[in-house]
């Protein structure tokens, strides 16, 4: 039985988790609370430890005669967590940092399709200071601005013209304070379009994905409110999205080929773990939003529980550079709902106790993921990020949606979700913005 370790404490770590368990692995958990999933899991087998702590999780898998791990979220990705595992000669699912800086740099990355004539890349700008900026926000059009700063920011550095940005001052201002902090920062096109996730595997070589999720970014319903980490996610049984081609799926997956080369080439280091592409569908094709170097969260939800082969089997073909090439997927339609505290993502109310009627859950065929909440006392609360992944299975994206729905009112406490993430209404709307996009 191989013993293999998962590192991060969210919804997507328990979702990897769950699946390793069921590929025949035995679970050990290095994280920064106790998830009660993971708990459960590794059935105690648990090191509460910062993530980025790399000396007491090398001791930790040392002691324990672990295989291989697996990295949850980028943080520790970024600053070298898998260097530092090949170092002590622990295998390690999650790319070395030269290659994380796929996600730790957005100006690397747009640096790296540009030098690689990747055509998904946009129009963009890289500033250190106001030198510049002006012209180029008249290039563009003010309407047409987007702002990012390099690194991570966890989600909530980039702000879009029309959603964070409503004026040309407004963007020379958020300048003026990224310049002030001593921050780089691109300035792109805004694209106009749908957007689809693409998660896929990575062998150092061969890009193996094939199922898309969209995810809902804003807080509230119909698309109101600020931008989260993800409200909800869903795919459809065939595992495309009506607003999307097979044409698009293939480009995407070919550009994320040529980005995994590139990376070799320019860095030497192989990319060996997950890679997440977010893509817009604009007028002209498929244009790159950003890379992650990790699974989505939620969309990890809409993935791993639907996959057929072994999961622990299809690591050490990641490991060995031998991933076959595709991956096989029940037909079925997946809608996950987020749970998140009350006032998230500005003011989120934090430590209150939820309460989980499981048995309810379960007769529905609902499952449920534990994501930004600690135990205590056998009593679950909450933090300041989203809490509880609820995930409905089905034969149709309608099915899947109510037992989401459904498995939603056995959680008790004060959280709030998108009722509306996978519905039929908003599929529509998804359906119509692309038709009109198109027609323009
Ligand atoms: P990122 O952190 O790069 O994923 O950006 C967060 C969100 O901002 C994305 O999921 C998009 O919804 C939006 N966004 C980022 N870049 C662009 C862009 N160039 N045009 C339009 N929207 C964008
Ligand atoms: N749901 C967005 C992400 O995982 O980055």
């Amino acid at each position: 039985m191989p013993k293999v370790i998962i590192i991060g404490h969210g919804a997507r770590e328990h979702t990897i988790a769950e699946a390793l368990v069921k590929g025949g692995a035995e679970l050990y958990a290095f994280m920064s609370f106790r998830n009660a999933g993971l708990d459960e899991l590794s059935e105690g087998r648990v090191k509460i430890e910062k993530e980025d702590n790399f000396k007491e999780l090398i001791n930790f898998i040392k002691q324990n005669g672990i295989d291989f791990a697996v990295v949850g979220p980028e943080a520790p990705l970024v600053v070298g967590i898998a260097d530092a595992l090949e170092k002590a000669q622990i295998p390690c699912i999650g790319p070395k940092i030269e290659a994380a800086q796929l996600e730790g740099s957005k100006i690397f990355t747009r640096q790296l399709l540009d030098k690689n004539n990747i055509k998904s890349n946009i129009i963009y700008e890289i500033f250190v200071s106001m030198d510049g900026v002006e012209a180029f926000i008249k290039e563009l059009g003010v309407e047409n601005v987007v702002v990012k700063p390099d690194g991570l920011t966890g989600g909530k550095g980039v702000k879009v013209y029309g959603d964070h940005l409503f004026s040309k001052q407004e963007i020379i201002d958020y300048c003026q304070k990224l310049v002030k902090n001593g921050m780089y920062f691109i300035i792109e096109e805004k694209l106009e379009g749908e957007e689809f996730t693409l998660q896929a595997l990575v062998d150092g070589n061969r890009v193996v994905g094939n199922l898309l999720v969209q995810d809902f970014k804003r807080a509230y319903n119909d698309d109101k409110g600020p931008n989260t980490g993800g409200m909800g996610s869903y795919s459809i049984e065939d595992h495309s999205l009506p607003f999307i081609d097979v044409f698009d799926i293939n480009e995407a997956i070919s550009e994320m080929n040529k980005v995994v080369s590139a990376v070799k080439k320019e860095t030497g280091t192989e990319y060996k773990g997950f890679l997440y592409g977010q893509f817009m569908k604009v007028k002209k094709g498929i244009k790159l939003v950003e890379f992650n170097v990790r699974l989505g969260d939620p969309e990890a939800m809409n993935v791993l529980p639907i996959l057929k082969d072994n999961f622990v089997d299809l690591c050490y073909k990641i490991l060995d550079g031998n991933l076959p090439v595709k991956l096989n997927f029940e037909k079925k339609a997946t809608v996950c709902k987020y749970l998140a505290p009350e006032g998230y993502p500005v003011n989120p109310l934090r430590d209150q106790r939820i309460i989980i009627h499981k048995e309810k859950i379960e007769e529905i065929g609902a499952k449920f993921y534990y994501a930004s909440v600690y135990k205590k006392d056998n009593s679950v609360y909450t933090t300041t990020s989203r809490a509880i992944g609820m995930l409905g299975i089905s034969d149709t994206l309608e099915e899947a949606e109510k037992i989401a729905e459904k498995g939603v009112s056995f959680i008790e406490g004060k959280l709030f979700h998108r009722s509306d993430v996978g519905t039929k209404k908003i599929l529509q709307k998804r359906i119509d913005h692309m038709k009109f996009i198109q027609n323009q």
